[in-house]
């Protein structure tokens, strides 16, 4: 199962907004497309994110008309520009822009430069989907035999290149027969836990129990659940995460019942340029998200209403974070920064 594809020319999406009651394909073929899909979340999580920015890349310089790398250059930029910031929090959209301006600074040729960039879309793609194949492994190792776990949010091969980064672990961890159940939170308010994940795990056939979001207390402090795994949509220098909003609340709890949290994230999610978790931008959604549910009203005319999508989790409630690298534990600070360095070597 993909998320997203290069077909024919076009990106071919799942749009997850229709999930799980119908499976919709969409093909899009201009980056204004891709933009609007990002924003609507018909494509979702910080990997897969990464690399419908990527292919908006490619389909943004499709519409560049010039002559010299220069000029080529000049043009995509504001292209490069809007797809960036299509959303704020997660870093892998910048990190992939990143990567694509690169492409395009390195190939002064200006008639290669579609297939450049077309072919740097498709390793981000393939290396995401490695990358999680590769955490998957490094965080099954920590989970113990006949484990039940506990997740937030979808992590798994609809947010990603492929496979799956919290969700990668738990498939890893079940192909290793190592999974009792694996409890989801309904991740309010856009249900990407009882719409995506229950989907993707009924799918696969892993047991799974669907809770709401306010039963995670209740059922950390009762026993039962070994650890808690979840994504993130950034990780900076000190350990701290932003992740799906929810994910801080689960964080305390896990803590204050001794219960492990991890977070499993590929290297593309680590951002050093940021020290603290409180300099990460926030997304903040529209009202209608809260206020509606499945399109109808369910909260009173002018009410006032926050949506914050993501919340940070300071890196004093995580037990340990997994990349395809190897996994970090306290201090964060110096393994993040020795793991990236690993990174850079190859
Ligand atoms: O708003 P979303 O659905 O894009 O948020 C997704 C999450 O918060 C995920 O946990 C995170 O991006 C990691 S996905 C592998």
């Amino acid at each position: 199962m993909r998320a997203i594809e290069w077909v024919g020319g076009k990106v071919r999406l799942i749009d997850q907004t229709k999930l799980p009651l119908k499976s919709v394909f969409l093909e899009l073929g201009d980056y204004r497309e891709m933009v609007a899909a990002i924003k609507e979340m018909r494509i979702r999580g910080a990997p897969a994110l990464g690399v419908a920015a990527a292919y908006a890349a490619v389909l943004g310089a499709q519409k560049v008309e010039a002559v010299s790398q220069e000029e080529f250059l000049a043009q995509l930029e504001p292209i490069l520009r809007e797809i960036t910031s299509s959303r704020p929090t997660a870093v892998n959209i910048s990190w992939a822009v990143n990567r694509m301006r690169r492409t395009a600074e390195g190939c002064p040729n200006v008639r290669e430069m579609g297939e450049a960039l077309l072919a740097e879309a498709k390793r981000i793609q393939r290396q995401d989907e490695e990358a999680n194949r590769a955490l998957g492994l490094l965080g099954a190792r920590l989970i113990q035999d006949k484990a039940s776990v506990l997740t937030h949010c979808n992590t798994g091969a609809l947010a990603t290149g492929g496979y799956g980064t919290a969700l990668g672990v738990i498939r890893a961890a079940s192909e290793g027969g190592k999974i009792n159940r694996v409890y989801m939170t309904e991740t309010r308010p856009f249900l990407q836990g009882s719409r995506l994940t229950a989907w993707e795990l009924v799918e696969e056939g892993i047991p799974a129990t669907l809770i709401t979001d306010s039963m995670a207390g209740h059922f950390l402090k009762k026993g039962g659940i070994d650890c808690v795994i979840v994504g993130a949509d950034r990780v900076v220098a000190n350990g701290d995460v932003a992740n799906k909003i929810g994910t801080y609340t689960i964080a305390v709890l896990a803590k204050e019942n001794r219960v492990p949290f991890y977070v499993a994230a590929p290297i593309s999610t680590v951002d050093l340029s940021i020290s603290l978790g409180e300099q990460i931008p926030i997304e903040e959604r529209s009202k209608t998200e809260v206020t509606h549910f499945m399109g109808v009203q369910v909260a009173p005319e002018g009410i006032e209403v926050e949506n914050p999508a993501f919340d940070v989790t300071p890196h004093r409630y995580v037990s340990a974070i997994i990349t395809e690298k190897g996994v970090v534990r306290e201090p964060y600070d110096m393994g993040l920064r020795s793991l990236m360095d690993k990174s850079n070597d190859g």
